[in-house]
């Protein structure tokens, strides 16, 4: 299934940029207001949820909810039942979609439950150390895929996995954080053929979010239109 909202928001914003918020430094509210025009929408960590608590988190989802879409980053990996359990509570702060961990096996006594926000499941990671997840790529997108989730996450310090992710899954969505901080230039993961981009410090740490939000956008939107997709 497709993540529906996040494709609306998309075409209705002309943007695929995910803001993430993790320990950011100034007010939430605020901070999210001079960059939320040009953002589809949020990932919360939980960096975020220990410093700012549980219900600024749901204020956030309540304020921005109809504008952004909002994602949930707690990279859930328990057993299924206890994982099924949370998303159900994360359902409840009004979250749109959230990212799991795959390689505990057992997504799909999650992904089959009769309400439940989007789920993106990880299928490797932006640091170098991340071997052991890398090596099982392929097996961890067949369990997205034979689970019926709507994206997994790849990284953009990786584009041969982006690219190969959009290879063998194309049905799935594909949202790729790594960008700025951790190196990577704008655009460059979509170029590899994610469809979303997520950078948080280069936008929540700088004096200015909104312009370079603004400018990061952009060149997504110019890699987009390279690979024909604009
Ligand atoms: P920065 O500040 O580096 O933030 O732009 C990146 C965000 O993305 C998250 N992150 C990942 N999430 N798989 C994920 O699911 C990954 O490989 C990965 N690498 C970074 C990180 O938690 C932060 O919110």
């Amino acid at each position: 299934m497709k993540p529906d909202k996040l494709w609306e928001l998309a075409g209705s914003k002309n943007s695929r940029l995910i803001v993430a918020l993790d320990n950011i430094p100034s007010d939430p509210t605020k901070l999210v207001n001079s960059f939320k025009e040009f953002a589809v929408g949020v990932k919360i960590g939980l960096p975020f949820l220990l410093k700012w608590g549980p219900s600024q988190v749901k204020h956030l989802c309540n304020q921005f909810g109809n504008s952004l879409y909002m994602l949930c980053d707690l990279k859930l990996a328990d057993i299924p039942f206890i994982v099924a359990e949370e998303v159900k509570l994360i359902d409840e702060y009004g979250f749109d979609g959230l990212i799991v961990h795959l390689f505990q096996g057992g997504i799909r006594e999650v992904s089959s439950l009769p309400s439940r926000p989007d789920l993106f499941g990880l299928v490797s990671m932006t640091h170098k150390e991340s071997r052991l997840i890398d090596e099982h790529f392929k097996e961890l997108l067949e369990e997205a895929l034979a689970s019926k989730l709507e994206g997994c996450v790849a990284p953009a310090t990786k584009p041969e996995i982006i690219r190969a992710a959009k290879k063998l899954a194309p049905e799935l969505t594909l949202i790729s954080p790594g960008i700025g901080a951790q190196g990577v230039q704008a655009g460059a993961a979509i170029e590899a053929g994610a469809d979303f981009e997520i950078i948080g410090r280069a936008i929540v740490s700088g004096h200015d979010p909104g312009s370079v939000a603004r400018a990061m956008r952009d060149a997504m939107n110019v890699s987009l239109k390279k690979v024909g997709e604009m």
